[in-house]
């Protein structure tokens, strides 16, 4: 029977864990090889209103020790999928894919996949090109690990397709059951108008991690959150039957994470269908989808775009 009690304190026993404090005190009381999965999107050292920015290569220690940690509480068949981004210092940037990746595969970790997880909005750069992906590491600690392929697969582009010559003539050429969702995955990022936003700056939308607890754990397995926010995957997790710990520092997100976690037991969680296509505004007729140069030409746009230049300075950051 599934229950919908969250205990702050990490026991084996428990469903759902949701500890309010350092990622490293809850992993210490975690045994070893007991997690199938861990999933996360760490502070990238940004200065975000979560964190503060930093020296980096104190940041890549601290990140080192948890993921050490992570490791050690990985199951051996199981799964570490670390989502990051960029650290931006001085309008340069440093892809913490790359600097983290010394910390896994030092430890013997293999990467199975780079997944490039692809949105469409986000700030809007002036002296480089606006950043519209992020990657997810996803490592396996050895090479029997789970992965249910057959979970996630997505629909073909020519489901009806047929070999036309050969032993299988008149068979369906591709698997009836669809097709490897590939390794770039686009799934809208969580702002404003999206039906999953809360008051966290950067929370993952469910149907990301969906896709890797449903591909990479068995239900009454357990998956690790250490930087847990408003408990997205653990969340999603306990959605789909699986037991979910995971530990935030701070008191507000915790709130929302006990509310979306009860939601998940339950089937409340409101989330973004998985495999919904993009909203598309050329495809749902709308007018505002020329090109800029094609508006440019008429001298009402060149004023009107003059007149909000002042106010898009401000609003976007030069990231
Ligand atoms: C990028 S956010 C994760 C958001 C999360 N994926 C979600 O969907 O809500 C990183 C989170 O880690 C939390 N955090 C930072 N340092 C931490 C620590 N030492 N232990 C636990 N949580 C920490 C921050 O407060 C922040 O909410």
């Amino acid at each position: 029977m599934r229950s919908s009690a969250i205990s702050s304190s990490f026991s084996a026993s428990e469903q759902a864990v949701l500890f309010e404090g350092d990622c490293l005190k809850l992993l210490s009381k975690i045994p070893d090889n007991s997690m199938r999965l861990v999933v996360t999107s760490p502070p990238y050292n940004l200065g975000k209103s979560y964190e503060r920015k930093g020296d980096l290569d104190k940041y890549l220690a601290w990140q080192d020790e948890v993921i050490a940690e992570c490791i050690r509480v990985l199951h051996p068949e199981g799964s570490i999928c670390w989502q990051v981004g960029n650290y931006v210092h001085d309008g340069a940037i440093v892809p913490l894919d790359i600097a983290l990746y010394p910390s896994f595969a030092q430890r013997g970790l293999k990467l199975r996949n780079r997944i490039v997880w692809h949105f469409e909005h986000g700030l809007h750069c002036t002296r480089r090109l606006s950043g519209r992906h992020e990657t997810i590491l996803w490592f396996t600690k050895s090479d029997r690990y789970l992965f249910d392929l057959d979970s996630i697969r997505v629909p073909q582009k020519y489901p009806g397709k047929k070999h036309f010559k050969g032993p299988k003539a008149g068979q369906y050429s591709c698997n009836p059951l669809g097709k490897n969702p590939g390794d770039v995955w686009v799934i809208p990022n969580v702002k404003n108008n999206h039906v999953e936003k809360t008051l966290h700056p950067c929370q993952f939308p469910v149907e990301l991690v969906e896709r890797l607890v449903l591909s990479m754990t068995k239900e009454g397995d357990w998956v690790l959150d250490p930087f847990a926010g408003v408990g997205s995957s653990l969340a999603a997790a306990l959605k789909h039957g699986r037991r979910a710990a995971g530990a935030e520092l701070l008191p507000e997100y915790c709130k929302i994470a006990r509310e979306r976690m009860q939601q998940g037991t339950g089937g409340l969680l409101k989330s973004r269908p998985m495999n919904q296509p993009v909203y598309d505004p050329a495809k749902a007729g709308r007018s505002l989808t020329t090109y800029p140069t094609t508006q440019i030409e008429t001298a009402k746009q060149l004023r009107l775009l003059d007149s909000g230049k002042k106010k898009y300075e401000v609003a976007h950051e030069d990231c």
